[in-house]
């Protein structure tokens, strides 16, 4: 078996994503900054973290929030200055933490100086850096994909006379990863960014890099008339050649790491994605946020599920990176509601639902990513109206809603169960107003809930999500097997516990996680000859769980 010290120190470390407009202003302009992330390291490692992922803080119109690049190679002012980012870095070092950009590189604005090019003429330097069609004979787009923020996934561009794709919003064109200069332009940034010492990448929308040799319309899925681009495009075969190149100049033969956004990979072919053979350390796939939402990702028609469902992918996803290949642990991040709402059909209180799904969350084999908030406990907010939200994902959920025929009600109500904003309100440093996040009004609202659900009020809490995960964190450092050990599921027909076994050589962990408001009896012999290391509901009680308890047995 693996000893801790064999592994890399990014299989060892709990990352934290940074969502940095909602995280710190120290600018008192209602958004976060980078000197914010600076101010609050000595936070992030009193809960373990070694890594913060931070999403995109370049230059950028903000269409997408940061997904839409103008310029790889500035910080948006928004955001504070290079030197703001170097400083985030260095004493980041001098924490043992380390920094990891979000390469978005499937698309960039359309304010890049590439697509200005680009779009102006046929004839330029940067033409090809983008996928362009000719209309149909009727004008019409070359497809009927639909992209993934609703509509026609191909925009018109005057100037040429011709369409652009665009798998996500129309300002964020993709790019033509066929042209090599194209690859090589992209692979100089993240060697920029490697220079300036960073510990690794996010890779956003990596399976859409690759376009099927010929663009072909595909059967219609919705009363739109349209096909999903996803469909259409995810993972088209070669593009495992584009990232072994990508990954040849730029991640080996140093101690950073890949982490891929890679949704619609299967389990089964993690082995070709991830490991040595792959093209990434870790990637982050999708198939347990699928469980609730639904693989088709439409909002308004979300799945039916139980917690078996959700037991089977996390089991399948350990068990095919168990020989090679490691997996990122995570139930949020900006682009999904609050694990609270997301992953229980229960009862109960978010601080509890946090702490029992956070047990799992730090026990699993893998690497723990905590997105903002998490450890706090936050829940979804209630928005009131469509004009409440921010995101274009949101906007546009909402749009189709209305045109499948559910009411502006069903709608809202679904945007208020998916919606993404869920996961970026600001976070709440204290009880003060706005939550100690920002002195003037904040870009989103603050939730609710702030004067209890807030750091400092949860520092000198006990009992609170923040304690407990700070207590896990604490836990999942001292017992080596919680990070090397060998993953078996227990229980795996229970619809309430989520039951697993963490064997190392010296020592084994027994999580047991009730995911229900039902009080659960459980067969003793799972634990015989161990004792509870850490507890939610304090002292355990022999054979049973109460609602949303948790509790880690060790030998
Ligand atoms: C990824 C990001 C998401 C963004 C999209 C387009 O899925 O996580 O936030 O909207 O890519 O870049």
């Amino acid at each position: 078996m693996t000893k801790k010290s064999d592994l890399a120190w990014w299989q060892r470390t709990i990352a934290y994503e940074v969502y940095p407009k909602s995280f710190l202003d120290t600018a008192n302009q209602g958004t976060g900054t980078i000197a914010g992330i600076t101010q609050r390291l000595d936070y992030l490692s009193s809960l373990g973290v070694g890594a913060i992922w931070v999403t995109p803080c370049y230059k950028s119109p903000m269409v997408d929030n940061g997904y839409d690049v103008e310029d790889y190679r500035q910080i948006d002012p928004s955001f504070g200055t290079m030197a703001d980012m170097e400083e985030l870095i260095a004493k980041g070092g001098e924490h043992g933490i380390r920094i990891v950009m979000d390469l978005v590189f499937n698309h960039t604005s359309d304010q890049c100086p590439w697509f200005r090019e680009s779009r102006s003429s046929r004839d330029n330097a940067h033409a090809d850096w983008y996928v362009w069609r000719d209309a149909r004979a009727d004008g019409s787009a070359p497809t009927n994909w639909r992209s993934i923020f609703g509509g026609s996934a191909w925009a018109w561009c005057e100037e040429r006379q011709q369409y652009y794709l665009h798998t996500f919003a129309p300002q964020q064109p993709d790019l033509n990863w066929e042209n090599p200069d194209v690859r090589q332009a992209l692979i100089d940034i993240a060697n920029f960014w490697v220079g300036k010492g960073v510990g690794g990448f996010r890779i956003d929308a990596i399976t859409y890099i690759k376009k099927p040799a010929v663009l072909s319309d595909g059967p219609a899925d919705g009363e739109d008339g349209m096909y999903s681009v996803h469909a259409a495009t995810a993972n088209t075969p070669g593009i495992l050649d584009f990232l072994h190149e990508f990954k040849a100049a730029v991640r080996d033969g140093r101690d950073i790491f890949f982490v891929g956004e890679a949704n619609g990979v299967a389990a089964e072919d993690l082995g070709a994605w991830v490991g040595e053979r792959g093209v990434f350390d870790m990637l982050f796939e999708f198939s347990h946020t699928h469980v609730p939402m639904g693989a088709a990702e439409v909002w308004c028609r979300p799945a039916e599920w139980r917690l078996t469902d959700l037991k089977r992918v996390l089991t399948e996803s350990q068990e095919h990176t168990k020989e090679n290949g490691w997996y990122p642990i995570f139930f949020e991040n900006h682009d999904q509601p609050r694990s609270t709402v997301n992953f229980f059909r229960c009862e109960g209180s978010a601080a509890a639902k946090a702490k029992a799904l956070g047990t799992v969350l730090l026990t699993l084999r893998g690497t723990p990513f905590i997105m903002q908030g998490q450890e706090l406990g936050y829940d979804n907010r209630v928005w009131g109206s469509v004009d409440e939200f921010d995101d274009l994902q949101t906007r546009s959920q909402y749009e189709f809603a209305l045109g499948e025929g559910f009411t502006a009600e069903q709608a809202l109500a679904a945007c208020n169960r998916f919606s993404r904003d869920n996961a970026r309100t600001p976070m709440q440093w204290d009880a003060s107003a706005n939550g100690g996040f920002s002195s003037v009004t904040p870009w989103l609202p603050v939730h609710d809930d702030y004067q209890q659900v807030n750091s400092e009020t949860e520092s000198a809490d006990p009992e609170s999500p923040l304690s407990w995960f700070r207590r896990l964190a604490a836990l999942r450092d001292e017992r080596e097997e919680l990070v090397t050990g060998d993953y078996e599921e227990l229980m795996p027909s229970s619809e309430q516990v989520y039951a697993y076994r963490r064997a190392g050589e010296r020592s084994t962990c027994v999580v047991l996680a009730n995911l229900s408001a039902d009080e659960v009896s459980y067969d003793t012999l799972l634990v015989s000859g161990m004792t509870p290391l850490v507890g939610t509901h304090g002292e355990a009680l022999v054979g049973t769980l109460r609602p949303l308890e948790a509790v880690v047995f060790g030998s």
